[in-house]
């Protein structure tokens, strides 16, 4: 049965896939090819195990899978025989060179236009799904357009899903952002890629805006997300001072219709692939136009949240009589944040890494993420070692330490766990997820984020 449309996504990771397989399960005429270079992924994709861990991502992935959704390393036979392309590749903060440490790494995405424009043989709809510095597309049309080969019109179609809850924001999403040139081919294309969405997405959800607007939205999007994150978190700093609780702060403050409650929870940190990234990109573009106040301001938020992690290092061991050196502490979780396997820019990294300099050995465990963590801690190996349960794990350490909101731990045993370390026996909770009475009752020093301290000294 021939398909109305060949869509190809280039790029398979944690956006790629998702929103590829979205796609697929909602448009049955559509033939959708994801492509990587990395044949491992492609494999696991192919797989029973697939190469990312998001709740709902499985089953729609088996449903449409061999039927009109594929996983191929064969990229340019994609690119020749698509009619639309997603570019969902890397786009991570550059570590070398100009920018470095903050603008965006573009050689992936480079790479992939330079590809595209290699291989096509028939017009095409380009269209950014990977978060870019403004006036990117500009960039891309130059290369797309260096020889007129064949007609290109790129859109940008930043990806407003979290990991966690991707299928759900995938199906249900608050917003799809559509940006073209307000052109007629443009709007063409704009046009057609909004047919796609509304076969499962409500048109009033649709929004469309010039091409440097949606840009720059999906970077101010995550940066006032992270903001919020780190307003919370630096008043939870003043709170532990003054004996008040940033839960109690955070409902009074979050009730006011004008915040609102979201992203109100005082943690260890933000962490994930994107959030400092997008930060320090917005503060590189602000810097490179000038905008020296404006890049301060943002470049405060990251501040904030290396100086949280810092400082829940540093009550852990004002906690445990200043020093760790030779103490057992536990981790539960690495995750960046819960119902995900992904570890990147995991404020548990920083922390082990900490705890290791102060000379504790740290007991990592985590429902979804320990092969993530053995590769992000693989040069600390001898002080760090990895166990599956959390009972056992938790088993003669000193101290346990809250990193992610994992519902499993909301309803351990934890007598057992205090029963099984060693005395006198610390919890730290970095996620405020646990209830610290019981705790505290149950024999345990109870540490919180922005909350008075339960200790029996
Ligand atoms: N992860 C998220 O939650 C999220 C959410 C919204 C937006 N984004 C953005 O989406 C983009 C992708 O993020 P991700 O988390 O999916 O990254 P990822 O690292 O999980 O996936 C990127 C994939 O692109 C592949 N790739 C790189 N160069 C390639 C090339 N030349 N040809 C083919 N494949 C290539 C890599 O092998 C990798 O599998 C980034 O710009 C990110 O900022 C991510």
């Amino acid at each position: 049965m021939p398909f109305d449309k060949n869509i190809l996504c280039i790029g398979a990771g944690y956006v790629g896939g998702p929103t590829m397989a979205m796609i697929a399960h909602k448009c049955p005429k559509y033939k959708v090819t994801v492509v990587d270079i990395d044949p491992v992924k492609i494999a696991e994709w192919n797989s029973d195990t697939l190469p990312i861990f998001e709740p709902g991502l499985d089953e729609i992935v088996k449903k449409s899978r061999k039927k009109n959704l594929f996983f191929s390393t064969e990229i340019e036979k994609g690119i020749k025989e698509a009619d639309i392309i997603f570019v969902s590749v890397n786009t991570p903060t550059k570590m070398f060179g100009v920018g470095t440490g903050m603008a965006a790494d573009l050689q992936y995405w480079e790479k992939t236009a330079r590809q595209i424009l290699e291989c096509a043989e028939s017009p095409k709809i380009i269209i950014e799904k990977s978060t870019l510095p403004v006036k990117t597309a500009q960039a891309m049309e130059r290369i797309l357009t260096f020889n007129n080969k064949v007609h290109f019109d790129v859109l940008s179609n930043p990806e407003f899903l979290a990991e966690g809850t991707a299928i759900n924001d995938l199906e249900y999403p608050g917003r799809v952002l559509i940006g073209s040139h307000q052109t007629p081919d443009g709007l063409k294309a704009r046009d057609e890629l909004v047919d796609i969405y509304t076969n499962w997405v409500p048109r009033e959800k649709i929004i469309t805006s010039g091409i440097w607007s949606s840009e720059l939205s999906k970077l101010v999007s995550n940066a006032f997300l992270a903001q919020r994150i780190s307003s919370i978190n630096a008043i939870s700093a003043l709170c532990e001072k003054t004996e008040s609780d940033v839960m109690e702060v955070a409902k009074a403050v979050g009730m006011d219709h004008r915040i609102g409650s979201q992203f109100l929870n005082a943690s260890v940190g933000f962490g994930g692939s994107c959030f400092k990234k997008d930060i320090l990109n917005l503060v590189y573009l602000c810097r490179h136009y000038g905008l020296y106040e404006v890049a301060d301001y943002w470049e405060g938020v990251v501040k904030i949240n290396e100086y949280q992690k810092e400082r829940f290092v540093m009550n852990m061991s004002n906690a445990m009589f200043n020093t760790l050196a030779g103490k057992k502490i536990c981790l539960f979780g690495f995750a960046f944040k819960a119902n995900t396997g992904d570890t990147r820019e995991s404020p548990a990294i920083f922390i082990s890494k900490r705890l290791v300099e102060e000379k504790a050995e740290v007991v990592i465990t985590d429902p979804k993420a320990l092969d993530n963590a053995k590769k992000d801690l693989k040069d600390q190996d001898d002080k760090v070692s990895y166990v599956e349960d959390p009972f056992a794990a938790a088993s003669g350490c000193h101290a346990v330490a809250i990193l992610t909101e994992w519902d499993l731990y909301k309803t351990l045993d934890f007598h057992k766990i205090y029963s099984s370390m060693t005395k006198p026996a610390f919890l730290f909770d970095g996620r405020n997820i646990l209830n610290h009475q019981t705790l505290f009752e149950i024999g345990f020093n109870v540490y919180p984020v922005g909350k008075p301290a339960l200790t029996h000294f």
